[in-house]
């Protein structure tokens, strides 16, 4: 009986998490699963400590760069080549940041095995001159693979540490979907499927907008009130946005782990509010810092996402008049862009409610 090939691309701190849980389950040898042992890895090439990133995991089996602390296991091997990742996989797992995702996907055009499919961790957004595109649409176009998607509540080392995280698994091809649950579920990780793809993609990608609003307010020394009319609001223009967008999403889907859990979760543990908490306190403090300032000191590698997707986004709702229909995305998008001060992210909210 064939079995399936497993590759990981992207080795930051969830794609590191992602490829832990992946490795106890391939090693397991469940005879219902059918994964060969070895994952290979792609890791984007860097020196760690004057030596190649991929030899310090290969040999340590831990990504001390993105992922101290974690056995990510010995099954696991990195490896530079992405075309050697790819080339044998019969299951490909995309977990890089999306501003590299289209040009992993320009890499690999006719590199991947026919039949393969495909799941994308990755959240965020391409904006195109023709419209947006979700990343697993851009897998989709490009490779000409099956791309289902896995969102949730899912903060890196909280999944490194075994702490109970659930996720979706987003899905066009069931039997897909299926296989890929069995490749990720884990006693402290629960994976159920939704068969409304988009909607999740939606959410784990607008969440990240939210979350720099929810900083703002934790550097404005705001308190619980406060972040929640964040939350709430945030949560109300992801559904009407993604609606519009795209008009088969489920209502639904905004209460699963996906919506609301990865929206909780992320304005109050994620790197997009932690980083959105302290140019906040930059800019009241009058030594105002950049983000990207922030960015390289505060996560040393890793990348947000939420600048960028808030750029994204704000750029359809220009192109679509929509701006005044989203004043929370357009206040947070003004506010990190200097156009407004930090403390309208409650005033400018509260105005817009009440004249609607
Ligand atoms: P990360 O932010 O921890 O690390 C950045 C990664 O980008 C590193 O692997 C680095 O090697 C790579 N990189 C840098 N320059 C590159 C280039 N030019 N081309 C390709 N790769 C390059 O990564 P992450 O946390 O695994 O995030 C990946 C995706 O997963 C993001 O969309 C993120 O929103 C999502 N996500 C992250 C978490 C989390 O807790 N970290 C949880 C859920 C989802
Ligand atoms: P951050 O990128 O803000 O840390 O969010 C992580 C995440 O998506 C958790 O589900």
């Amino acid at each position: 009986l064939a079995r399936y090939r497993v590759a990981m691309i992207g080795s930051g701190a969830w794609a590191c998490a992602a490829v832990r849980m992946m490795a106890q389950n391939t090693l397991a040898h469940d005879p219902a699963d059918n994964f060969t042992d070895e994952i290979k890895m792609w890791v984007y090439e860097e020196e760690y400590e004057g030596r190649k990133l991929t030899e310090v995991i290969n040999e340590t089996h831990e990504n001390p760069k993105y992922f101290p602390g974690f056995d990510l296991g010995s099954n696991v091997r990195a490896v530079p080549s992405i075309d050697e990742a790819v080339a044998d996989a019969d299951l490909i797992v995309f977990c890089a940041p999306h501003q590299f995702m289209h040009s992993i996907c320009k890499q690999l055009i006719g590199k991947v095995k026919p039949g393969a499919s495909a799941i994308s961790l990755t959240k965020g957004m391409r904006v195109r001159p023709e419209g947006p595109q979700l990343i697993s649409q851009m897998v989709r176009r490009n490779l000409g693979i099956d791309c289902a998607v896995l969102m949730g509540a899912n903060i890196a080392t909280d999944i490194g540490r075994e702490q109970l995280s659930e996720a979706v698994i987003g899905y066009d091809n069931l039997d897909s979907a299926e296989r890929f649950k069995k490749l990720f579920e884990r006693p402290y990780f629960r994976v159920s499927l939704l068969p409304d793809p988009v909607g999740a993609e939606m959410c784990g990608t607008l969440k990240n907008i939210v979350a720099l609003g929810a900083g703002v307010v934790d550097g404005l020394g705001l308190g619980p009130n406060s972040k929640a009319t964040i939350i709430r609001q945030g949560l109300v223009e992801m559904r009407a946005f993604s609606k519009a967008l795209y008009p088969s999403v489920r209502d639904d889907t905004f209460l699963d782990c996906c919506g609301v859990g990865d929206l909780v979760a992320t304005c109050y543990g994620g790197r997009n509010r932690l980083v959105a908490e302290a140019w906040t306190r930059a800019q009241m403090s009058g030594t105002p810092r950049t983000f990207e300032e922030l960015e390289a000191e505060l996560l040393r590698g890793q990348k947000l996402q939420g600048v960028l997707t808030s750029n994204e986004v704000q750029e359809i709702l220009r192109a679509r008049c929509w701006e005044s229909n989203y004043p929370l995305f357009t206040t947070i998008n003004r506010i990190i862009n200097g156009h407004l001060p930090p403390k309208f992210v409650v005033d400018y909210v509260v105005s817009e409610l009440m004249r609607g």
